[in-house]
């Protein structure tokens, strides 16, 4: 008897703090959907229903007339905005209030993603941006651009000599892009054109896979960061540690043996070695790490997408063809740096990828200092607190008709002249925004560009019918994974 009149005890307490906790928005004046008991209002993505991010397009869209939307990862209230005045306090002019990402990663249990500036913290976060700034300058990038361009030909070159004509996109991309940081980041040969399972190619598959146990974790760490002080994040597994901890060391071992200076990544992690104190072996390891997942998977993803984009429209398709073909006529079939950036067209078609399909569909930010602000829709104040997480809704606020006219059509045209000067700030981020926004965009873009350019000159791009249309996500991957792939047809060009 006295077990079950605890147990009806503990469950009515339960349900009454529950019930309490899910009153905190409707407290403070802020609107939202009713949460779940437990799952809160992000219940279908733990049925695989649908991913955090088109949970938080769907709630973007049914509170048209609201700036923030309040709701309820599981049991912790958590702060969608909409309003673009308040997302430039958020992550320009207000900064200092919300600088921290709401992803919580033990350097000690994850020492090489624990080091990553997306996971770090505070001031050391600031430290260590701007260690690597330096590294992503205009001409730092100009160096690079040769390795970038003998990539793009070695991928038309594979596309030439591949038996089939129908190809998966971000499969390929993902070749191009990880041979690039070979090149850029350790100054090897990536082979991933040449090869079928180049070594490059092998480590890249292990890394970007952290088998289903760390998959599992990441995603439950997306719906419940708490449970990371349980089980710690572990996004790089120990074996991909030690194989890229080789790279590394052999990488500087080679260059230091043979005298050779290369005006790379890893040269300018080996100099900070040199000038940061405390700058160790393993931050040098942690950022090279760093810079071959981020350098090689998102810019791949984008690169699939907007080959995707050109091959359903066939009307942007030819023009880009025009655009590059002249830029290769007038100087002798190559295309040197400073053309390319040129290019206002490519530059364009992939701008307007990036809005309708950004890779990363929404960004969580931790508030680090109470900040208030006044809601348009009642003039009154609210205090957001110090440790609420706020969604920023990139791919939701990307694709409002009231910020960009018939949205879900592609108009590369948006972003030329008067038209992109006319977007308004904070409608469209797809490399985030401010002191945290992506460090490595200029790197990434110019990737893009060049790998772009080169098949656009010389292949003609249809639709393959294996397809999957409309397309749909994976709903367990952070970055927008298209289910079975964009399967495309490529036509040399005579
Ligand atoms: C086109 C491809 C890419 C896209 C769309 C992209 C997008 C993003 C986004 C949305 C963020 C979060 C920004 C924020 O918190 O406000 C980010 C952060 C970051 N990205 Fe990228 N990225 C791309 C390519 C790259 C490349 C090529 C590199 C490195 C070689 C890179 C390195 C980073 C780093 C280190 C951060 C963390 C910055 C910080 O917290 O200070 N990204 N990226």
């Amino acid at each position: 008897m006295i077990p079950i009149v605890l147990f009806i005890l503990v469950c009515t307490i339960c349900y009454f703090l529950v019930k309490k906790n899910h009153e905190y928005w409707e407290k403070r004046g802020v609107v939202g959907p009713k949460p779940s008991f437990l799952v809160g209002n992000v219940g279908k993505s733990f049925i695989l229903q649908a991913s955090p991010g088109e949970i938080y397009t769907e709630i973007y869209r049914k509170y048209k007339n609201a700036s923030v939307v309040g709701l309820f990862r599981s049991e912790t209230p958590i702060l969608l905005v909409r309003d673009p005045e308040l997302l430039k306090e958020i992550t320009i002019k207000s900064f200092q209030h919300f600088r921290d990402n709401d992803i919580d990663v033990d350097k000690k249990h994850d020492p090489l993603f624990g080091r990553n500036p997306f996971a770090l913290r505070g001031d050391e976060w600031k430290t260590v941006r701007g260690q690597l700034t330096p590294g992503f300058t205009s001409g730092k990038m100009k160096w690079l651009y040769s390795y970038l361009e003998t990539n793009a030909k070695k991928m038309v070159e594979f596309l030439q000599r591949v038996p089939e004509t129908s190809y998966e996109a971000k499969e390929l991309s993902l070749r191009f892009t990880l041979n690039n940081v070979g090149d850029a980041v350790f100054g090897i040969e990536g082979k991933c054109f040449e090869e079928e399972n180049s070594e490059f190619r092998k480590l890249s598959k292990e890394f970007l896979s952290p088998g289903s146990y760390g998959v599992i974790m990441i995603f439950l760490a997306t719906l419940f960061p708490p449970i990371t002080k349980i089980f710690p994040l572990r996004f790089v597994t120990k074996s991909v540690e030690k194989k890229l901890t080789n790279l590394v060391s052999d990488a500087l071992k080679y260059r230091k043996d043979n005298n050779i200076v290369r005006n790379d990544f890893m040269h300018i992690l080996s100099q900070l070695k040199q000038t940061c104190e405390g700058f160790t072996d393993l931050d040098v390891t942690a950022h090279a790490a760093g810079f071959f997942g981020d350098g090689s998977e998102t810019s791949a993803m984008v690169l699939s997408f907007v080959l995707y984009q050109l091959s359903v429209n066939p009307d942007p398709q030819s023009k880009l063809r025009d655009e590059v073909t002249k830029a290769f006529e007038k100087n002798n079939n190559n295309l040197p740096y400073e053309v390319v950036q040129d290019l206002a067209y490519l530059e364009a078609v992939i701008q307007e990828t990036l809005r309708i399909q950004p890779p990363i569909h929404s960004l969580q930010k931790l508030c680090t200092k109470n900040f208030t602000w006044t809601l348009k829709e009642t003039n009154k104040p609210l205090v957001i607190e110090k440790g609420t997480p706020i969604i920023i809704p990139m791919l939701a606020l990307q694709r409002d008709e009231e910020h960009f006219e018939d949205p879900e059509s592609f108009h590369p045209e948006r972003f030329l002249g008067k038209n992109r000067e006319n977007i308004k700030k904070c409608t469209y981020m797809p490399f985030g925004e401010g002191p945290r926004a992506c460090l490595g965009q200029r790197f990434g873009l110019l990737q893009i560009k060049v790998g772009l350019a080169y098949i656009i000159k010389n292949f003609e791009l249809t639709l393959n019918k294996k397809t999957k249309l409309p397309l749909k996500y994976d709903p367990t991957n952070v970055l927008i994974t298209p289910i079975g792939g964009l399967w495309l047809d490529f036509k040399k060009i005579e």
